[in-house]
C-alpha cells in the first residue's frame, strides 16, 4: 500500500508509542499458526485425522485450513445417491470430483461416504415401486458405477450407512424390505469387486460404546467374516453429546479390532446447547481428546474424521434446534480448545491456552483469480488493549491495496496494522474486526500474525 512520507512518519511514531504500550499486554497468535498441523502429528502416529467438507467452500480460509491440518477428506454430501443421480440416469459428479482432486493435489485421503443408504436418496429411487431383482440391480449398479469411477483413488468406502435400529434389530429401510439382510453383503460383494483396493466399511452412529446397537454390528461383522463376505472396517460415526464420551468407548473398538477388522470414528462432533461459554468448550476439549486417544489406543482403529471442522459448515445447528458449537473451530475460523484436545490427543504438545490473552487471528473471507479480501479479528479474553498492531509477513507475493477500520502498511513482505482512531479499545470479551483486499497469484497462504 502507498503512503505519503508524513502519513508514513506519522505511523512509526503512533507505532513507536503503540509498541511501548503493548509490551506489558499478553499476546497470543492463533493455534493453527503457531502448532504444527493435526496432520503432521496424526502421520506420526500413523492415523487418519480427516474432515467432512463442501466442495464449493474449499477456497480461502476453509480451503486452506482443510488442505493444511487433515489428512483425510469425506464428502459431506457430494457423494450420497440423491447427490450424484438425482434424475434416474442424470449423473452429476462435478462437487465428488472437486473434492477428490483437492484431496490428491494436497497428500490426502479421500474417504468415500456412503453408498447404501435410507436417507438422501433420489426421489425418483425412493417413489419407484421395484421387484426384488430390480431393487438388487439397481443397488449393484449404482455400486458398480459410483466405487468403479473412482477406482483406486479412494482410501475407505462407508458402503453401508445407518443399517440398524438402536435396539439392534435391522432398520426397515428400502433395502431391507425388499432385499433382507442379505443386501448388507450384496454391497459389499459389489463394492469389492468394483474397487479391490479401498477398505469397505459398515458405518453408523450410537455404536461408539458396547450397547445393544454396536453388539448387532458386532454380530452382523462377526458373522460376514465367517462367510468370507468382504468387510474391512466399522465406522462408528461418533456424533456425541457435550460430556457424553461412552466409557466403554476404547473397549469397544477393541472388540472389533479383535474380529479382524478396522475401526474408524467417521463423523466426530460434539454438540451443546447454544449458547457455549467457556466451561463448555473447555468439557468439549476434554471429551475430543478422549475420543482421539481411544482411538490411538487401539492399533486398528485408522483414526478420526470430523463431520465439518467448523462451526460455520456444520449440520448440528440444521437438525438440532438450539444446539451446535460442535466442532474444533468456531464459526470464524479460530481454533477452538477442542482443537488443542484432539492436538494433545495425536501426541501435540500444545502450549495451554494463556489465562488472559488478547489474539489476532487472521482469515481470507473471499478469493477470486487475482485478488482475495481478508479480516484479522482481535479478541480480549481475561485481558484488553487501548491500542493495537497486527503484524504479518506474506510468504507467496501477496500486497495489499487497500485496507478499512485499520491503516495498514507493507513493507516488502511485511505487513503492519495499526488501529484507527476509533477503534483502539478492546474491552475484556470484546472483540474488533477489520478489513483489506489484496493481490495474490500462484498461491496465497495464510500468514501467522502476531498482536503487539
Ligand atoms: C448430514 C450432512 O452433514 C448434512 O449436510 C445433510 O443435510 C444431512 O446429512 N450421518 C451421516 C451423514 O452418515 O451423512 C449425515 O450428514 C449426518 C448423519
Amino acid at each position: 500500500m502507498r503512503t505519503s512520507r508524513s502519513s508514513l512518519r506519522h505511523r512509526l511514531t503512533t507505532l513507536l508509542t503503540g509498541a511501548a504500550a503493548l509490551t506489558a499486554l499478553l499476546v497470543a497468535a492463533p493455534a493453527h499458526a503457531a502448532d504444527p498441523p493435526l496432520r503432521d502429528l496424526a502421520d506420526a502416529k500413523g492415523k487418519v485425522i480427516g474432515t467432512a467438507v463442501t466442495g464449493s467452500k474449499l477456497t480461502g480460509t476453509y480451503g486452506q485450513i482443510a488442505g493444511a491440518e487433515f489428512n483425510s477428506l469425506t464428502p459431506g454430501n457430494a457423494m450420497k445417491w440423491g447427490s450424484v443421480e438425482p434424475t434416474r440416469g442424470t449423473f452429476n459428479w462435478t462437487e465428488a470430483d472437486q473434492i477428490v482432486d483437492f484431496a490428491e493435489a494436497h497428500g490426502q485421503q479421500v474417504r468415500g461416504h456412503t453408498l447404501v443408504w435410507h436417507s438422501q436418496n433420489p426421489s425418483w429411487l425412493t417413489n419407484g415401486t421395484w421387484t426384488s431383482a430390480q431393487l438388487s440391480q439397481l443397488m449393484n449398479d449404482h455400486i458398480a458405477l459410483e466405487v468403479g469411477r473412482y477406482k483406486g483413488r479412494l482410501a475407505a468406502w462407508d458402503v453401508v450407512n445407518e443399517p440398524f435400529n438402536e435396539d439392534g434389530t435391522y432398520r426397515q429401510t428400502l433395502w431391507y424390505n425388499g432385499l433382507g439382510a442379505d443386501y448388507i453383503a450384496q454391497a459389499l460383494t459389489a463394492a469389492r469387486a468394483a474397487d479391490p483396493s479401498a477398505k469397505l466399511y459398515i458405518n453408523d452412529y450410537n455404536v461408539e460404546g458396547v450397547n445393544a446397537k454396536s453388539t448387532a454390528l458386532y454380530n452382523l461383522v462377526k458373522s460376514l467374516k465367517e462367510r468370507g463376505v468382504p468387510i474391512d472396517g466399522v465406522g462408528l460415526q461418533a456424533h456425541l453429546i457435550l460430556g457424553q464420551v461412552p466409557s466403554s468407548l476404547q473397549q469397544n473398538i477393541q472388540r472389533f479390532a479383535d474380529l479382524g477388522v478396522d475401526v474408524a470414528i467417521t463423523e466426530l462432533d460434539i454438540r451443546m446447547q447454544l449458547p457455549a461459554t467457556e466451561a463448555k468448550l473447555a468439557q468439549q476439549r476434554t471429551d475430543y481428546e478422549a475420543v482421539v486417544k481411544a482411538c490411538v489406543a487401539v492399533s486398528r482403529c485408522t483414526g478420526a474424521t470430523v463431520w465439518g471442522f467448523t462451526d460455520s459448515d456444520s449440520w448440528i445447528p440444521d437438525t438440532f434446534p438450539g444446539q451446535g458449537a460442535a466442532t474444533p473451530y468456531d464459526e470464524n475460523y479460530a481454533p477452538k480448545p477442542a482443537y488443542s484436545g484432539i492436538a494433545t490427543a495425536l501426541g501435540g504438545t500444545t502450549t495451554p491456552p494463556p489465562t488472559g490473552a488478547c489474539t489476532a487471528t487472521y482469515s481470507v473471507t473471499s478469493q477470486w483469480n487475482t485478488g482475495f479480501t481478508g479480516q484479522v479479528r482481535i479478541a480480549c479474553s481475561g485481558a484488553s488493549l487501548s491500542s493495537w498492531r497486527v503484524n504479518w509477513t506474506y510468504g507467496a507475493g501477496q500486497q495489499i491495496t487497500q485496507a478499512w477500520s485499520a491503516t495498514c502498511a507493507q513493507t516488502g513482505a511485511a505487513v503492519s496494522c495499526t488501529n484507527a482512531s476509533w477503534n483502539g479499545t478492546v474491552p475484556n470479551g470484546g472483540s474488533v474486526t477489520f478489513g483489506f483486499n489484496a493481490n495474490w497469484s500462484g498461491s496465497n497462504p495464510l500468514p501467522t500474525v502476531t498482536l503487539g
